[in-house]
């Protein structure tokens, strides 16, 4: 079980306080007391970071990549558990997907209200965690909250306050955990080729050694776009220092389409070299190829596309 803060670690002033309190105060390790499911099992517990999940970055991300690749390669590991705040953990779960490509489960779980909260829902989500890390033939990253398994590809956060905050768009859920029973849809998310190994071991070593992200930024096609933000990306991005611009994700309307005024300097990028990926800003349905020459995000929201091209960058 690894804690990474969030509101499932978050602390208020008053129980019926549910948005004025301070993400990642309590420990994993409190978390974890009175967890049902975790009696009569072993359980080791491990505090990676106290963060607020808004601030995620590299170092955060490379601790958890390392300690999860350790934990899976022990043989008396049956999978890991990671509490995280919602608002990135559809990154997070995507990012440990492409990097570790597990062949053991990594569960990520969260809560919309905090630890103090009159009726908190992160036990409930911890307790359906362990179940789904225990349950025989899982594999693969996957997200539990409110009772729905998401897969890391199809995950979104999709409401700001309410306890069910995800959605896995027209994939629909992996599962669900029933009256302590998992409930399979469709199969675990592939492990990937990761040869002999719990993982995949050419991937977490690239991503354990790069000292900073490729810089790639995502910008956003609406009506009376003018192209600005990549204009000033152009000028100021390409040579700054130490992560100058290499890649832009356009969330495209519709079917990934994009204003003439801002394709126009999209084509600027491309021609100095930048890599551009076209995502949609819908929540659902995935953008095909059109007659741009800008490639699509292959099913991928914006935030993963930026992700995926993120470690395609790693890579060169
Ligand atoms: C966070 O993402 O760390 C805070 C918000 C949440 O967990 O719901």
């Amino acid at each position: 079980m690894l804690g990474t803060g969030g509101t499932i670690a978050g602390r208020a002033s008053s129980p019926d306080d549910l948005s004025g309190y301070v993400a990642g105060q309590v420990g994993v390790a409190d978390l974890v007391r009175d967890i049902p499911a975790l009696a009569g099992g072993a359980v080791e517990v491990e505090q990676v970071a106290q963060i607020d999940s808004k601030d995620m970055d590299l170092g955060v991300w490379q601790a958890l990549v390392e300690r999860i690749a350790h934990h899976l390669a022990r043989p008396d590991v049956v999978g890991v558990v990671v509490t995280h705040g919602t608002d990135t953990i559809e990154e997070t779960a995507y990012l440990l997907q492409s990097v570790l490509k597990p062949r053991k489960p990594v569960v990520l779980t969260c809560a919309m209200r905090p630890a103090t909260a009159l009726a908190p829902d992160g036990p409930q989500n911890l307790n359906d965690a362990v179940l789904l890390a225990r349950c025989a033939g899982a594999q693969g990253v996957v997200v539990v909250c409110a009772a729905r398994v998401h897969g890391a590809l199809d995950i979104a956060k999709t409401h700001t306050y309410q306890v069910d905050a995800f959605d896995s768009g027209d994939a629909g859920p992996v599962g669900t955990v029933e009256h302590g029973q998992v409930r399979l849809f469709r199969p675990w998310p592939g492990a990937g080729d990761t040869g002999e190994g719990m993982v995949d071991e050419t991937t977490v070593k690239r991503f354990l050694k790069a000292t900073r992200l490729p810089r790639v930024e995502i910008v956003l096609s609406h009506a009376a776009a003018d192209g600005l933000m990549v204009r000033c990306l152009l000028e100021h991005g390409l040579n700054s220092s130490p992560a100058p611009l290499q890649g832009l994700v356009v969330a495209g309307t519709g079917n990934g389409t994009v204003h003439r005024s801002l394709l126009s300097v999209l084509e600027d990028a491309m021609t100095a070299g930048v890599r551009v990926v076209r995502s949609t800003r819908c929540a659902r349905g995935q953008v095909s190829a059109d007659k741009t020459g800008i490639p699509d995000s292959d099913g991928l929201s914006p935030l993963k596309a930026r992700l995926a091209l993120m470690l395609d960058l790693l890579k060169g």
